[in-house]
């Protein structure tokens, strides 16, 4: 049987990135804990095609193997630094360019970053509703990370590894398949 495919979305364009360790960490414990095989995509992977098309067929080939990637995925960690209260418009055209149907019940992580803890709803407020209006499930624990909680743009605050730890197991509801062969392994 082949490995259910998480897919990473950095809404990000920086490297290094805190949001890439972001959702590199919850990605690496996602896939130790549930078998997946995992790939992350930042803005920089889409490419500058993005910024100049206005529908999907104007991306490259690039972008639209990126495109391919989220829609064909079973799991996503969708992760956005928080720019001016909300996510990075040049995300937002990305997302705008993926059909209303094609995230309809796909098990979301959301995921953002910020340079301090005063916007630490954009999850809340500006994330999981975009993900409501695709009729996706976004998980409930969402996690919100500010500089202090990364040294050498590595997760390092205690309080931010324990709700990631949360988010990954609430995943189980959706791979109660994968859950059941480790439960039986161990
Ligand atoms: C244009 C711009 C706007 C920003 N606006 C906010 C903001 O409104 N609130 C906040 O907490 N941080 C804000 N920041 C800081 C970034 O969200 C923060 O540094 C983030 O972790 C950067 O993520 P990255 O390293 O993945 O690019 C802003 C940064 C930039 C460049």
């Amino acid at each position: 049987m082949a490995a259910p495919k998480l897919v990473g979305i950095v809404g990000s364009f920086n490297r290094p990135s805190k949001t890439y360790a972001l959702v590199q960490d919850v990605a690496d414990r996602a896939a130790e804990r549930y078998g997946f095989a995992s790939k992350i995509y930042d803005l920089y992977d889409v490419g500058a095609s993005l910024g100049s098309a206005l529908w999907r067929k104007d991306l490259d080939d690039q972008a639209k193997e990126v495109v391919d990637a989220i829609v064909g995925s079973d799991a996503l960690v969708v992760g956005a630094p928080t720019y001016k209260g909300s996510y990075p418009g040049l995300f937002k055209h990305l997302i705008d360019l993926i059909d209303p149907h094609e995230l309809r019940g796909k098990p979301i992580i959301i995921a953002a970053t910020g340079g301090g803890d005063r916007h630490a709803l954009m999850v809340e407020h500006q994330l999981r509703p975009l993900f409501g209006f695709f009729m996706s499930h976004t998980l409930p624990t969402a996690v919100y990370a500010s500089d202090r909680d990364f040294t050498d743009y590595r997760v390092s605050s205690e309080s931010l590894s324990n709700r990631i730890g949360d988010v990954v197991s609430e995943l189980a509801a959706f791979f109660p398949g994968v859950n059941a062969v480790l439960a039986a392994a161990e």
